[in-house]
Order: C-alpha cells, then sequence, then structure tokens
C-alpha cells in the first residue's frame, strides 16, 4: 500500500509542477511534497512499522521519487527564473545610441580657441590685445599702409564696399595703424578679428574669414626678434618645436618683407600632398614696419622702428586641426563643432 501510495502521490506532484504557473505556486508544491511537514516526509515515518526486507525497498523507492521530484522542482524553478530575467531585461533595457537626457555640454568654437591661446601667448609677453572696427575707412586699409588709391596690391584684396566709401576691412592692419596713431612707442599689439575679401568661395578661400596681426615698436628692432617671437607663436599653436625659413614676400607696409614657412608638420619636410610636395608651407607674412607707414601714422622712423606679421587664423587652424574645407568653420553644423 506504501508503494501505492507512493506512486499516487509522485504522479500528482509531477502533474501539479508542470502546471504551475508561478514561482510560488511552485514553491506551494515544493512545500506539501517534500516539506517537513509534507506528503513524502509523512510516508518515510510509516517506514519504521514495515518488515526490515521490505523497509529496505520502500526506503529506496521514496528516496528515489524524493530525488526525481526535487529534480524536477529544481528544473522548473530555473524555467520561472529564466523567465523572470528576460521580462527584466526587456522592461530595464538601456539603448545607449540615445543622447543623454538634458543640456548637452558646449565648448568653444575651434577658431576662438585658437585666438585664445594667441592672445595668452601675447599678452604674457606684454603685447596688448587691440580691436576695431569691421567697417573701415579706405584710408585706414589702405593708404596709412603705404597703399595709394593707384596701388596693385589694390587689387590683391578686393572687398566689399560701402555707398558712403567705407568698406569691409581686409585685414587686420587698419587695427594697428589706430594702435600707432593713438599710442606712442614703445609698443606691443596684437590684433585678432575678422576680415573680408571678395573671393570666390571653395574649400580653401572663404569670403569672411579670422586672421591675427601684431607688431612691436621700439628702438633697434631686428629680423632676429621677429623670427623669435614668431618661433614662439608658432610652437604656442602648433604644440611643437618646428623649423622655419624666410623667403622674401612684397607687402607694401614692410620693408624688407617676407614670407615664413615652417618644415612641413604632417611629412616633417620629406614631401606629401599637403606642402604639395615641396616639404614647406607657407604661414605668415611678415617684415620690418615701412618707414612710410611709421611716419603716416605720427612715428619718427629715425628713432622707432618694428616688425609687424599677419596670419590667417582660418589658415592655421586648417593645419592644426587636418580640416580639408574651410567652409566648415561658418557651417553651424554641430556634428563638425562637437569634434573640438
Ligand atoms: N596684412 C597682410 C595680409 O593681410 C599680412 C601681413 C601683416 C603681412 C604684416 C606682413 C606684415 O595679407
Amino acid at each position: 500500500m506504501l508503494e501505492t501510495t507512493l506512486s499516487q502521490l509522485e504522479a500528482s506532484a509531477r502533474e501539479r509542477i508542470a502546471a504551475a504557473a508561478t514561482a510560488a505556486e511552485l514553491e506551494a508544491v515544493r512545500v506539501e511534497a517534500l516539506g517537513r511537514k509534507g506528503a513524502l516526509a509523512g510516508l518515510s515515518k510509516q517506514l519504521g512499522a514495515l518488515p526490515p526486507e521490505e523497509r529496505a525497498r520502500a526506503g529506496k523507492l521514496l528516496n528515489a521519487v524524493k530525488a526525481e521530484l526535487e529534480a524536477l522542482l529544481a528544473s522548473r524553478q530555473a524555467q520561472f527564473e529564466q523567465e523572470a530575467l528576460r521580462a527584466r531585461l526587456d522592461a530595464e533595457w538601456i539603448d545607449l545610441t540615445l543622447p543623454p537626457p538634458g543640456p548637452r555640454p558646449g565648448s568653444l568654437h575651434p577658431l576662438t580657441q585658437i585666438q585664445t591661446e594667441i592672445e595668452d601667448l601675447f599678452t604674457s609677453l606684454g603685447f596688448a590685445v587691440l580691436d576695431g572696427p569691421e567697417v573701415e575707412t579706405e584710408y585706414h586699409n589702405f593708404d596709412a599702409l603705404n597703399i595709394p588709391a593707384d596701388h596693385p596690391a589694390r587689387d590683391a584684396q578686393d572687398t566689399f564696399w560701402l555707398a558712403d566709401g567705407n568698406l569691409l576691412r581686409t585685414h587686420t592692419s587698419p587695427v594697428q595703424v589706430r594702435g600707432m596713431e593713438r599710442f606712442k612707442p614703445p609698443l606691443r599689439m596684437i590684433a585678432p578679428g575678422r576680415v573680408f575679401r571678395h573671393e570666390e568661395v571653395d574649400a580653401s578661400h572663404e569670403h569672411t574669414f579670422y586672421q591675427v596681426e601684431g607688431m612691436m615698436i621700439d628702438r633697434e628692432v631686428s629680423i632676429a626678434h621677429l623670427v623669435y617671437f614668431m618661433k614662439l607663436l608658432l610652437a604656442c599653436v602648433f604644440r611643437r618645436e618646428v623649423t622655419v625659413r624666410l623667403r622674401p614676400g612684397y607687402f607694401p607696409f614692410v620693408e624688407p618683407g617676407f614670407e615664413l614657412d615652417i618644415q612641413c608638420l604632417i611629412c616633417g619636410g620629406s614631401g606629401c600632398p599637403v606642402c604639395k610636395q615641396g616639404g614647406w608651407v607657407e604661414l605668415l607674412g611678415c617684415g620690418l614696419v615701412h618707414p612710410n607707414v611709421l611716419r603716416m601714422s605720427g612715428i619718427d622712423p629715425e628713432e622707432w622702428n618694428g616688425f609687424a606679421f599677419g596670419l590667417g587664423l582660418t589658415r592655421w587652424a586648417m593645419m592644426r586641426y587636418w580640416v580639408d574645407d574651410v567652409r566648415l568653420f561658418q557651417s553651424g553644423d554641430l556634428r563638425f563643432l562637437g569634434q573640438f
């Protein structure tokens, strides 16, 4: 009879394990069948009343049923845990490609970053940072820089003229003229700012771009001073020692005038597409300020002289960040700007 009861108990427990819909139901089955006061425990108490040889057989049987039910319970339990985990993973899934909530952290425009670095450098060297109007007089943009009305250099800097005879400045040199007019030498200044030219826009030309120009007027300023400051400037922006060379270059407001080249930062001078295989890249114009320019701004060229330089900040930013299309800087495209 014990065997019959046992097999009934086994059959009903199997069925209920299979039918359990929740972990709680399963646990109830376990308690009823295998718990300390459960059915199997009850049966095993009856074993003692059996004759020894039957007791051994029934005991074995009972243990086998117990082991089998335990295994069934465990596997059903594992199924419930799996399902619970899957449900949780579905519910708690996070899309890591979504932008985080809240405002996005901003950053300074790359041109602003470089301009600020240059300003910090020159400020630390005793230079003033000067500002001036973007709508300039013809006098300050051209005449005072030794470029009279009939001078061919005006063609190279064609610009936007206003009906009143003023113009959008083609360089920040007029800020230096204003600086010389206003401050007595010795003086050191830089003039960063936006400039305009009548240009066909393409990947390397913009009608609106940024420059930093600068000058130092003192007694017996030499080309050695100029080269020294330019090397500091280049090391600051390109964050390494650069090799420079001066070539003669013509600008009406300096004499002598130079184009300053640096050994190509990409190939180190061996020749590549960036330096057009030449090994050198032209980075700025410079020279010693022309006596006419000093005189026109009220400075005696017998007593004072100085160096001046001018660079295209936009072009420098292209070199520093390897940007191959100048138009990106003013595109307002956050995918571009977010990289800096
Ligand atoms: N003003 C010149 C330009 O815009 C740059 C320059 C400045 C060259 C000073 C020489 C000396 O092209």
